[in-house]
């Protein structure tokens, strides 16, 4: 496998559309830089981006996905940064506790909180013996701060992935300071996560009326502008472990 040489590693889940699918494009941008997405579509590698098959709901398999990078630690020679976001998120169920499925309720955390934290393990053994630093960005939510009336998976698996992002803040920052971790929250932005909440019934989600005049209003970001305002923050270097960033604060 000829990878071209590189400076920039991505490693980005939940890339099929969205903010994903916006941060694969942006970083594709950076120059020397090689992206990996892990998202449920066909597997492919082109150039510099390689998209590696999983379905997190099957957390057993994200070892194996990691072996299928085709990068060795010669052509990881030059790397100045190598970056894990786990982007990928599901909001469903939405609905008051007692009206939602088990399956989806299950399937909620594991994609929302016990992915992310299994995928930031591997990327750790993975990248561990890398040159250049070493970052894991969570994708959080307003919710994890907030309790929405028919968010409650959504919201625990939010807010447990803060509370994991900052002890591992702190792991790292004994045990190898050459990785930094935090937890990014995007604000509204314009992606089929909104569309599915402005399609909700006031009964499952009581805030309904809120989304839709945000919609209505223009009030919501392009997935575009989040990449990149996202991607310059690596870029820039203007990350420090353990913090919990809000986007829109941090444009400019
Ligand atoms: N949009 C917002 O306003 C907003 C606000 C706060 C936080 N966020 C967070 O931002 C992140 C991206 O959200 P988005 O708005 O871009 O949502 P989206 O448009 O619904 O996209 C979600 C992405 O996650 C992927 N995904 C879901 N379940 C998966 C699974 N089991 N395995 C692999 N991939 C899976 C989807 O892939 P498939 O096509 O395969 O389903 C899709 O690519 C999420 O973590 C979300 O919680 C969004």
């Amino acid at each position: 496998m000829d990878v071209p040489p590189f400076e920039h590693l991505f490693l980005i889940t939940g890339t099929t559309r969205g903010i994903g699918r916006a941060l694969v494009a942006s970083a594709l941008l950076q120059p020397n830089s090689f992206v990996v997405s892990l998202s449920r579509a066909a597997p492919f590698i082109r150039g510099n981006h390689q998209n590696i098959r999983i379905d997190l709901n099957d957390t057993d398999r994200i070892a194996e996905s990691f072996k299928s990078i085709p990068i060795n630690l010669k052509q990881a020679g030059r790397l100045a940064r190598t970056v894990l976001i786990n982007n990928a998120g599901v909001l469903d169920p939405i609905a008051p506790i007692g009206d939602c499925d088990d399956k989806l309720l299950a399937r909620n955390i594991q994609v929302n909180l016990t992915a992310p934290l299994i995928l930031t393990r591997h990327f750790f053994h993975f990248s561990k013996p890398f040159p250049g630093h070493k970052w894991i960005v969570n994708i959080t939510s307003g919710a994890s701060r907030t309790p929405y009336y028919g968010w409650s998976a959504y919201g625990a698996a939010k807010a447990g992935l803060d509370m994991a992002t900052r002890a591992m803040a702190m792991e790292f920052s004994r045990i190898d300071p050459t990785f930094g971790i935090c937890a990014v929250a995007p604000g509204t932005v314009d992606t089929a996560m909104q569309e599915k909440i402005r399609n909700c019934s006031p009964d499952q989600f009581e805030q309904v009326d809120k989304f839709l005049k945000l919609k209505a209003n223009g009030a919501l970001y392009p997935p575009e502008r989040t990449a990149t305002a996202l991607i310059r923050l690596f870029m820039d270097g203007r990350l420090e472990n353990g913090r919990r960033y809000d986007l829109r604060e941090m444009e400019g």
